[in-house]
């Protein structure tokens, strides 16, 4: 067996894609929930133990489908990169490849809906992918020859607006980009931001006033490479670390940085303005990262901390919310850039054993934890509103789990306002969904 831990257990691959209809249900699924329970991670194809980093591998887009309570469908699908294409012998997938493609134009980060289509992402270069309804590749997609460059795995919508915002990175750029993406799904506007060093930039943050930059010390650095590990950013703590707030239709040189001490942070929580017009950013933070592990992100705990930025000022404070290791935090996503109460994340366990999740109440500083035992691993928890109109936390939280015990996947619907119930329903899948990244629910 492989030694490399992201190709043990469920990070293994499965074998091929996989579609099955009529799913068993324990419990009763709401009729209201009836769309698509999207999500992607890597399933790598003919990997390299000595080499393969978890982020590389090429990606296989998973979603369930729910209608009048029934579960209609669940399938799996390959992201129709070069490298599957090519192993499989299936066509080639159309589209541009762009000029920032890295490899074999892998995308295997997250999965959203936007302006009426299904795009895959992954962030430094390569093209988002667009999937049809039922997650077959249909072609890699510059969104109509307005992206310049690739896009990101983390564009973040505006609830008021209906645009996305996001922060490309490549390492043939010596900036980070701000991309908008309008209604239309072209590109709006472009601000190109320079930085002293080539950061791995995974996501952002929006406020009402701000678009919020994270320029982190995991630096591209070749020697990586030399050193037979195929990721090639490393752990850089003399770069500094700092956070940049370009007011929304600002210029590159508007930008305003403000250092806190070296971290990285893959995911904000989320990012508002308070009453005093003080910006708070609540993210998790990772002590190090890719300075001990350099096949995936083991380097030790991540926590959930609030920084507080006075645009006055240049300190930050910082403030630990929880020190439970924890990862995919996410939010009532109507509630980007604003004000709000409730999150919701993965407790890490330990960083290869995932337990249940955890729903923090900021108003409160509680935590709820739901968990369905040790042998019970879940991944992203994803909100779902009730109704349109529904207060936040007024809904279901989805989430895709993993059984040891059984060696396969379900999916859980739990009432988010009775969080550490059982769930009110189980959908359970023909097969294990490998542990991965994002996704999200897409409404009928
Ligand atoms: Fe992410």
């Amino acid at each position: 067996m492989s030694q490399n831990p992201y190709l043990c257990g469920n990070f293994a691959p499965v074998e091929e894609e996989l579609s099955a209809v009529d799913l068993p249900v324990t419990g009763e699924l709401p009729p209201g929930l009836c769309g698509r329970l999207l999500r992607i991670g890597p399933n790598p194809v003919d990997p390299d133990p000595r080499s393969h980093h978890w982020f590389l591998g090429t990606g296989m887009v998973h979603g369930l489908r729910l209608r009048d309570s029934r579960a209609e469908w669940y399938h799996s699908r390959y992201v129709r990169d070069d490298r599957v294409v090519a192993a499989r012998g299936w066509p080639p997938v159309p589209g541009p490849r762009g000029r920032l493609q890295m490899g074999e134009g892998v995308v295997n980060t997250n999965v959203i809906a936007h302006a009426g289509r299904i795009l895959a992402l992954v962030e430094a270069g390569n093209l988002p992918m667009e999937l049809d309804d039922a997650l077959e590749s249909v072609a890699r997609t510059d969104l109509e020859g307005t992206l310049p460059g690739g896009l990101s795995a983390h564009p973040h919508l505006d609830p008021d607006t209906g645009e996305l915002h996001a922060a490309a990175y490549s390492p043939l750029w010596p900036f980070i980009q701000y991309v908008v993406i309008g209604t239309d799904g072209r590109v709006r506007r472009t601000v190109d931001v320079p930085v002293p060093g080539q950061p791995m930039v995974h996501d952002c943050m929006i406020t009402r006033s701000y678009f919020i930059l994270l320029d982190l010390p995991v630096i591209l650095d070749l020697d990586v490479l030399e050193a037979g590990f195929a990721l090639p950013y490393k752990w850089h703590p003399e770069y500094g670390a700092r956070i940049g707030l370009l007011p929304r239709e600002g210029a590159a040189d508007e930008v305003r940085w403000h250092e806190v001490e070296p971290c990285y942070v893959f995911h904000p929580m989320n990012a508002y303005e308070d009453d005093r017009g003080r910006v708070v950013l609540d993210v998790i933070r990772h002590g190090t990262m890719f300075s001990k592990d350099m096949n995936g992100p083991g380097d030790g705990v991540a926590s959930l901390v609030r920084w507080t930025i006075d645009p006055g000022r240049t300190r930050v404070s910082e403030q630990c919310l929880d020190d439970l290791n924890q990862e995919f935090p996410r939010i009532d996503d109507r509630l980007t850039g604003k004000p709000y109460r409730y999150g919701y994340t993965v407790a890490m366990g330990d960083a290869m054993a995932p337990g249940g999740i955890r729903k923090h109440d900021l108003a409160n500083g509680s935590v709820t934890l739901h968990e369905e035992g040790g042998h019970r691993v879940f991944m992203e928890p994803v909100f779902v509103p009730r109704s349109p109109d529904a207060g936040e936390d007024d809904g279901w939280i989805l989430a895709y789990v993993y059984d040891r015990s059984t060696d396969r996947s379900d999916v859980v619907v739990i009432e988010a306002g009775d969080f550490a119930a059982a769930p009110v329903a189980t959908v359970h899948l023909p097969r294990r969904v490998p542990f991965g990244f994002h996704g999200n629910w897409v409404a009928d």
